[in-house]
């Protein structure tokens, strides 16, 4: 993890409070999964942002995309900067997904649609048979033309059909941790196995504040773990849910 200048590409809404960001950089390598913190003009503590495509352009150059919806000052500060404009970047953070070469459905929920659209890239390069569903709350938030089947509500309703249609062995999903605790126990029961990219509010964002911990459990012992140095990505079997503490 390095700090970069980010440049931006290109800027591009995509909904009414969604934004594509293109940012080049020097950074070397990313993989789905993994994040950015970006400085969002004077503000102390940085904002987490997860890539959602990475690509080598000449001369030691890349570009980064991440989708930004906007929340509060920071996510309207990212979403209102011009061509050119210049960020303060960390780059690139956490551990991302961990492919495997099997049957694979991406779910986006919201704005988690943002790290499946690189997964997806990932995985169509190294030919794994993948599916991506994105649900969105209503039909303005829909981020049009990535995905395979939109839907306009919940897309935990659809998900157990789908695993058995496409004979799916492993899921990867990113969203509000409702949902995920959700598809977390339904490949428990499934008996598959599921990658879930966490979020919650981060202060340093580099593993130090301890104010994103989880609960985890692996081979029996129970632990804590910091989505963002940790994570975010964690296996769904070995998460420990809120209900359950
Ligand atoms: C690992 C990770 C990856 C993320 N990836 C993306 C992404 O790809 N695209 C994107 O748009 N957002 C993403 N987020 C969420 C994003 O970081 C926050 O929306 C952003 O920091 C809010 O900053 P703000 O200054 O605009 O709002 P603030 O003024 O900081 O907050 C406004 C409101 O949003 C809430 N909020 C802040 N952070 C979060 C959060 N993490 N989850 C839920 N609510 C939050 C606050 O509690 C408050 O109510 C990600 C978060 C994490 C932890
Ligand atoms: S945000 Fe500080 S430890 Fe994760």
């Amino acid at each position: 993890m390095k700090e970069y200048t980010g440049k931006i590409y290109n800027i591009e809404k995509l909904t009414h409070d969604t934004t594509k960001v293109v940012i080049e950089s020097a950074l070397d390598s990313a993989h789905s999964g993994q994040f950015i913190s970006v400085l969002c003009e004077n503000r102390t503590l940085r904002r987490p942002f997860s890539i959602s495509d990475f690509e080598k352009i000449e001369n030691n150059k890349s570009l980064l995309t991440i989708l930004v919806k906007i929340k509060g000052k920071g996510t309207e500060f990212l979403s209102n900067l011009k061509i050119n404009d210049e960020i303060s970047i960390l780059a690139p953070l956490g551990n991302g997904f961990s492919i495997k070469e099997e049957a694979s459905l991406l779910v986006g929920a919201g704005i988690g649609i943002a790290p499946m659209l690189f997964l997806k890239k990932e995985l169509n390069k190294q030919n794994i048979n993948n599916y991506l569903i994105a649900g969105f709350r209503d039909d303005k938030e829909i981020i049009k033309g990535y995905d395979e089947v939109t839907i306009g509500g919940s897309v935990v309703d659809r998900l157990e059909d789908l695993i058995k249609e496409k004979n799916i062995k492993i899921v990867y999903a990113c969203g509000p941790e409702i949902v995920l605790k959700l598809i977390g126990k339904l490949c428990k029961k499934l008996n598959i196995k599921s990658q879930l990219a966490m979020e919650k509010v981060m202060a340093c964002g580099i593993g130090v504040c301890r104010g994103c911990v989880i609960k985890i459990k692996k081979n029996e012992t129970i632990s804590t773990a910091s989505i963002c140095k940790d994570g975010p990505v964690f296996s769904g079997n070995e998460i420990i849910w809120e209900e359950n503490e």
